[in-house]
């Protein structure tokens, strides 16, 4: 069975999706995830492209052990130093150079010739490698690229020292047909002597036309041992091939595509809606794998035959991706104890001091709440980091005055430092006269832009989880907030976001 790496690039590419930046803790934490998941390369982000980024990847290569951790870099010097420079506290560190092959960008994106770009990858990748014992050379629009003249700027990039060649759809164009003939034809011209085996081809497909998935495991099949995609698909436009769906579609149908991963998919699920905690974007109820009705079976038919066997519907169970159950797990009584030990079989590794918040947490749901499921611990655990922050605005209380015959009051009570202080508002409706009294308290031009709810588990007493996202300047930071009392959600989320920017 063939051994497919998985590549990560939910920090570097995913982030680059409208809406999906985070900041260094949040990269950092979900990193960590990633390493938990165990994927093979976590690309930690473009360190030239700002201080920002090159904080992520220096704080993301310090804080993981096993995955090789990789920068991005132009084919340019500086570049590949700054990359390096952030990669010094990395175990294993790659630095990843690309340049674009096509002659569209090199007309009007690189203002180069072909020559210009075949001497910039020989002597940009030697120097690269030169610093550090592995690097990715990956040729931007690939799929759109004279195939004789991608092979030339591979085979400089094979000489001059590169152990991985990517061959990216940067704009999802391609069909899974067209990737496995390019993927055979580039490793069948290698350089006289070079074994294609011996290096690993990558894919890199983006999802413009909803083909990503098939058109990396078409690669697969033609020969990439490694796949480049993001948690829960997002990138670019359309986003990235989804890592959810080819690490289960491999083993799903392992059989056919005689390929693995090392992946521990049982944190699949649990990756994802950190993901989705983090930024604040939700994962759509009928995406494959992690969406919330990729299990669920509506129609009469189908559900008799589950019932029956579950494989007459069913392909892949939702234990394997680790979906957590909904039947009630503790209670009000439940102590410390059997909190953390619930934890522990559930796969959540926190510090004491991430523990005692947790519990707390707990123990004031338990107080609203009969039953406290599994889902509950979920969303609990993945709101921790939002408890983490530092906190200049401590939420106190809130009381509403509201109905559809009267104009909403609300009444805040905030704790700044020692001392409590509580404004007044008026708004449309009961969360926008919240909004409206801290942003008195505040005092900071900020805009609210998002606001999504949705609840975390069925019935009338379900946590609902509130994502608002707030404009400060140029910048879009998101807050989330969780309560089975949705006014309550909203004014965490939207305080959780202000605490952010202060
Ligand atoms: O889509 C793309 O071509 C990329 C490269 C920089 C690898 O993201
Ligand atoms: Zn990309």
């Amino acid at each position: 069975m063939k051994q497919v790496k998985i590549f990560d690039t939910t920090l570097r590419d995913g982030e680059q999706s409208p809406g999906c930046s985070m900041n260094v803790r949040e990269k950092v934490k979900f990193a960590l995830q990633l390493e938990r998941l165990g994927v093979d390369i976590i690309e930690a982000g473009f360190a030239i492209s700002s201080p920002e980024d090159f904080e992520a990847v220096r704080a993301v290569a310090e804080a993981v052990e096993k995955p090789v951790v990789a920068s991005l870099a132009r084919m340019v010097k500086k570049d590949i130093d700054a990359a390096w420079e952030a990669l010094q506290g990395a175990a294993h560190p790659r630095i990843h150079v690309f340049i674009a092959t096509s002659d569209l960008h090199l007309q009007y994106k690189l203002n180069k010739t072909r020559e210009e770009v075949l001497a910039a990858v020989s002597e940009q990748v030697a120097y690269a490698r030169s610093l550090c014992p592995e690097v990715e050379f990956s040729a931007e629009d690939a799929t759109r690229s004279d195939p004789d003249f991608l092979s030339q700027v591979v085979n400089a990039a094979v000489l001059a020292g590169a152990g991985i060649i990517n061959l990216p759809d940067t704009v999802g164009y391609a069909t899974p047909g067209e990737i496995f003939d390019l993927f055979t034809a580039v490793r069948s011209r290698l350089p006289e002597g070079v074994d294609p085996d011996k290096l690993t081809f990558s894919a890199h497909c983006h999802d413009d036309l909803g083909m990503g998935t098939a058109c990396s495991l078409a690669a697969v099949r033609a020969g990439a041992s490694q796949i480049e995609c993001t948690v829960n698909g997002i990138g670019e436009r359309a986003g990235n091939t989804a890592l959810e769906e080819v690490v289960m579609a491999m083993d799903t149908r392992k059989a056919f595509y005689q390929a693995a991963t090392g992946l521990n998919t049982r944190q699949l699920y649990r990756t994802s809606k950190l993901l989705s905690a983090i930024t604040g974007i939700a994962v759509p109820p009928n995406k494959a794998i992690v969406g919330a009705n990729a299990f669920s079976h509506e129609s009469g038919i189908h559900q008799h035959g589950v019932m029956q066997e579950r494989r007459t519907y069913e392909i892949l169970s939702p234990e394997s991706i680790g979906v957590p159950q909904s039947r009630m797990v503790l209670g009000k009584h439940s102590g410390r104890h059997a909190f953390k030990e619930r934890m522990d079989t559930l796969g959540y590794f926190l510090s004491e001091e991430d523990l005692t918040k947790a519990f707390e947490s707990f123990k004031e749901l338990a107080d609203k709440k009969k039953t406290v499921t599994d889902k509950d611990l979920e969303a609990i655990v993945s709101h921790s980091g939002a408890m983490q922050h530092h906190r200049a605005f401590h939420y106190v209380s809130f009381v509403i005055n509201s109905g559809n015959t009267i104009t909403s009051t609300a009444v805040v009570r905030l704790r700044v430092e020692e001392e409590e202080k509580e404004r007044v508002a008026t708004g449309d409706g009961p969360v926008d006269a919240c909004f409206k009294a801290i942003d008195k308290i505040v005092k900071k031009d900020v805009h609210l832009e998002n606001y999504t709810i949705q609840s975390v588990t069925e019935g009338m007493d379900a946590l609902g989880e509130v994502v608002v996202q707030i404009k400060s300047g140029q910048n879009l930071i998101t807050g989330r907030g969780l309560s089975t009392d949705i006014i309550e959600a909203s004014v965490k989320a939207y305080l959780n976001a202000i605490n952010k920017v202060l």
